[in-house]
Formats: structure tokens, sequence, C-alpha cells
């Protein structure tokens, strides 16, 4: 119970955060070949979906118009433009995590909605994910819900990180201008 933590106190620990997922994203991918795609590929996995404003920032700077990338978006029905869920849970299982107990949180988080990763409960509000290494191991075990890193997480008490949720609300574009902060 000692390390799971309140909001606030994540927050004031968020150094290790990107500065702004996309900006990274974008810089990471930029001059790599199949680039777009993977760039695509690697936002789907941390948001759960391509929403049109994250795609249109990924455009601007990676310097791709955004015709460009509907058209791969459209093409591999792999992509989702449309959220799956409300809250987009992301469990990372990344390495530092993975050895913190991030699967045992994943666990607890799917006891608690009756759901597995990858799915979405039956009312739209969840949907559940594990994703590679989102970025800020200094506060492994994490999880990110639309984008909103919650760090430190108490990988007994999946019901903390729930709470937090609930209270915060978090939206796709709230946590991206947070990260920008
Ligand atoms: S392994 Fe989880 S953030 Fe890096």
């Amino acid at each position: 119970m000692a390390e799971n933590t309140a909001v606030e106190e994540v927050e004031s620990d968020l150094e290790d955060a990107p500065e702004d997922e996309i900006v990274v994203l974008a810089q990471k991918w930029k001059k790599k070949r199949g680039s777009l795609i993977m760039a695509l590929h690697e936002l789907q996995g941390r948001l759960g979906y391509v929403p049109r404003e994250s795609a249109m920032k990924l455009g601007q700077e990676m310097g791709v118009p955004l015709a460009t990338i509907y058209e791969v978006l459209t093409f591999y029905n792999y992509f989702k433009l449309k959220s799956p869920g409300k809250y987009i849970i992301s469990v990372c299982t990344g390495t530092a995590c993975h050895l913190k107990g991030s699967p045992k949180l994943l666990e607890g988080i799917e006891g608690q909605l009756g759901i597995k990763a990858g799915e979405s409960t039956a009312d739209g509000e969840y949907h559940l994910q594990g994703v590679r290494c989102l970025g800020c191991c200094g506060l492994a075990p994490l999880a990110s819900v639309n984008g909103k890193v919650y760090g430190k997480q108490d990988v007994t008490d999946a019901s903390g990180l729930l709470d937090h949720v609930a209270e915060d609300q978090p939206t796709v574009s709230a946590a991206q201008s947070a990260d920008t902060e």
C-alpha cells in the first residue's frame, strides 16, 4: 500500500515522462524507412486508437499531409479511428514495469472490470490493453489512461487506479496538453 500514490504525487514525479508524446514519436520515426506506419502503430498502441487531432499533429511533426495519413489509416484494417472505450487503460508491460509487477496490475484490472486485455466493457466505458514501454520507466510500474500517465502503482490494488480514473476523467486531448506543460 505504501507505494500506491495519489495522482498529485505521481504528477510531481513526471520529469521522466516525454514532454509531448507525439513530438517524441515523430522525432523517433521521422527519418526511418516505413516510418509513418510504425509511428501510427505506436500511436495507436499508446492511445488505443488514432484520434483525428493526434493524426493531424503527427502529420505536422513528420511533414506528412493529413490525406496521406488517412490513406494509410483506412487501407489497413488494423487501425482504429474510433475509440474502443471512453477510457483506454494501457498497462505497460515493458521490462522495467514487468519486473515491478505490472502483469499483476493488469490481472487485477481484468478482474475488476471483468474483461481481458484487448477487450472493452459492455457499457463502452473501459478498454484495457497491455502495451510496450511507454518511455517513463522511472515511474514503473505504470499505466496510462487516455495518454495520462499514472506511475508507481500498487500492483496489488487495481481499484486504486480505477478510482483515480473515475476522479480525473482523463480525456485524450487533456492528456496531450498536460504532457506538453
Ligand atoms: S517499461 Fe514501463 S515505462 Fe518503460
